[in-house]
């Protein structure tokens, strides 16, 4: 059982967490939750650029499986979300779990942006990995492709040169696909997985 809390928050406070305005009253939540938020805080309005990719807000949970021609492939259990503080910036973030022992795998962070001209978009990520991904690609029709080139790497960080990333929402699912070029190879398959929204 959690420790539980009974917080107060008023109307003008922004969670520490997400930067959301939150809803005035009481809460007896977890308190290892992002205690307003998870009872749905009152949100600032999303910003118009954010529009084309408005259908990706709220948090998807489902598997995926990975490989890449010099590893055993394998699988994971991905919790992924995405929400606005009404910037024109979706923030976003991925935690994995290993999907037979449940320990951590993968995890990133980051944003993503209106690009220069309508129906383009940026990422930018961190990864725990050690690296950072700044990526450009086109949204439309529930749909985001992106490609990164400009990888980088700590010095313990093994060789990435290029990501592709693809979001597809079809229906009740979206679909994320992930290849790159690494340790050698040239750009190659690593991740899909399927996800389906737990909370808006
Ligand atoms: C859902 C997200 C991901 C999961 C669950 C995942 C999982 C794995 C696993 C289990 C391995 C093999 C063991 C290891 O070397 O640690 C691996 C290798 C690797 N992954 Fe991922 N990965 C994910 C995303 C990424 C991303 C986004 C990148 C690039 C930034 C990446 C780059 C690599 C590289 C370079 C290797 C090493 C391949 C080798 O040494 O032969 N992975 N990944």
């Amino acid at each position: 059982m959690h420790e539980r809390l009974v917080l107060t928050v008023p109307t003008t406070q922004r969670c520490h967490s997400c930067s959301r305005f939150q809803l005035d009253g009481a809460f007896d939540l977890p308190r290892s939750s992002c205690v307003p938020c998870s009872v749905g805080g009152v949100d600032v309005p999303l910003h118009p650029d954010l529009g084309p990719v408005a259908f990706l807000l709220g948090t998807w949970e489902g598997e995926g499986r990975g490989s890449y021609p010099t590893i055993e492939p394998f699988g994971w259990r991905d919790t992924t979300r995405f929400w606005h503080v009404g910037k024109p910036t979706l923030l976003y973030e991925q935690r994995t779990k290993d999907i037979e022992t449940g320990e951590p795998r993968h995890a990133e962070s980051g944003f993503i942006r209106p690009g220069a001209q309508p129906g383009q978009i940026e990422m930018v990520v961190a990864h725990n990995t050690g690296h950072t991904e700044l990526a450009t690609g086109v949204v439309g029709g529930e749909r985001i492709e992106v490609g990164a080139t400009r990888v980088q790497g700590t010095d313990t960080a093994k060789q990435v040169v290029e990501l592709q990333r693809v979001f597809d929402l079809s229906g009740d699912v979206l679909t994320v696909t992930l290849a790159m070029a690494a340790v050698g190879q040239p750009l190659t398959h690593h991740l899909e997985a399927e996800l389906t929204k737990v909370t808006t």
